[in-house]
């Protein structure tokens, strides 16, 4: 068996060339600019930012284009950064793995990090990792699958995607992690986080077809705040202190 890493390294090399129209179309930009949006409002605008698991640089772009500052990337597939550099046009883009960062201490005034914290394998270690290049001040903000009654049938649904070769983006079992709120929370604590808050977001999701992704955005402010259990993805945020 191969080591889970390399898989998802594999997966995301093979999906490279046509990850941004996933979330170029109609339905993908929504869905995508939704993540955007929460994980950008618990980030300081206008500093120097760290992306893991930053594939083609989406998140960068938004951040770059909703503030200024400079933005690095990190991502574990070399096809992901090299599109990320020739089509999304961005200079400050490495491969590398989230659990060693390949930066000086207090580098960065903010961390992010979008659809990857599930596939890490050591998030204890990622944490500390982050918590030490982040300046006095900084803040980070994750934004994953969460674990609720939709993401526990994932792991399923994955497996038989998997057999049936259906090479979507994302599809595959790669033994992805969902967190809970109780679980992350206590991840970033241990790592030294303070004022450590989680939400959920997107009820809409990417895999559904237009019809029922545009009923679920209707609902989507209702379940986010109300049932939020009932979204797929988990913000959490923290501040490393002055
Ligand atoms: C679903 S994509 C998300 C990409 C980007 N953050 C976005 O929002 O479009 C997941 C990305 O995480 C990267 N990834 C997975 N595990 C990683 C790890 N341990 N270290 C660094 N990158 C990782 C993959 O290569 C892939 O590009």
């Amino acid at each position: 068996m191969k080591e889970n890493l390399e898989k998802v390294q594999e997966h995301y090399d093979h999906v490279a060339e046509v990850y941004d129209s996933r979330y170029g179309g109609d339905v993908g930009e929504r869905y995508h600019g939704h993540i955007r949006e929460q994980v950008m409002c618990c980030l300081p605008k206008g500093g120097d930012l760290l992306d893991i698991g930053c594939g083609t640089g989406l998140f960068m772009k938004y951040y770059l284009a909703n503030g200024g500052g400079r933005a690095v990337g990190l991502d574990l597939s070399p096809a992901m950064v090299q599109e990320g550099r020739s089509r999304n046009r961005l200079e400050h883009l490495i491969t590398g793995t989230a659990d060693y960062l390949p930066f000086r201490d207090n580098s960065f005034d903010a961390v992010s990090s979008i659809l990857a914290f599930s596939y890490v394998q050591d998030p204890a270690k990622v944490l500390d990792e982050v918590y030490r290049v982040l300046r006095p001040g900084g803040r980070v903000a994750i934004c994953t699958l969460g674990h609720n009654l939709f993401t526990a049938a994932l792991p399923a649904v994955y497996k038989i995607g998997e057999k049936v070769h259906w090479g979507r983006v994302g599809v595959g079992d790669f033994d992805e992690h969902y967190y809970s709120d109780e679980e992350i929370c206590a991840l970033f604590t241990a790592a030294g986080f303070s004022k450590v808050e989680t939400h959920h977001c997107s009820f809409a999701h990417v895999n559904l077809s237009k019809p029922l992704f545009n009923a679920a955005r209707r609902f989507e402010p209702f379940v986010e705040r109300r049932v939020p259990y009932l979204a797929f993805n988990l913000c959490a945020s923290g501040k490393k202190e002055e």
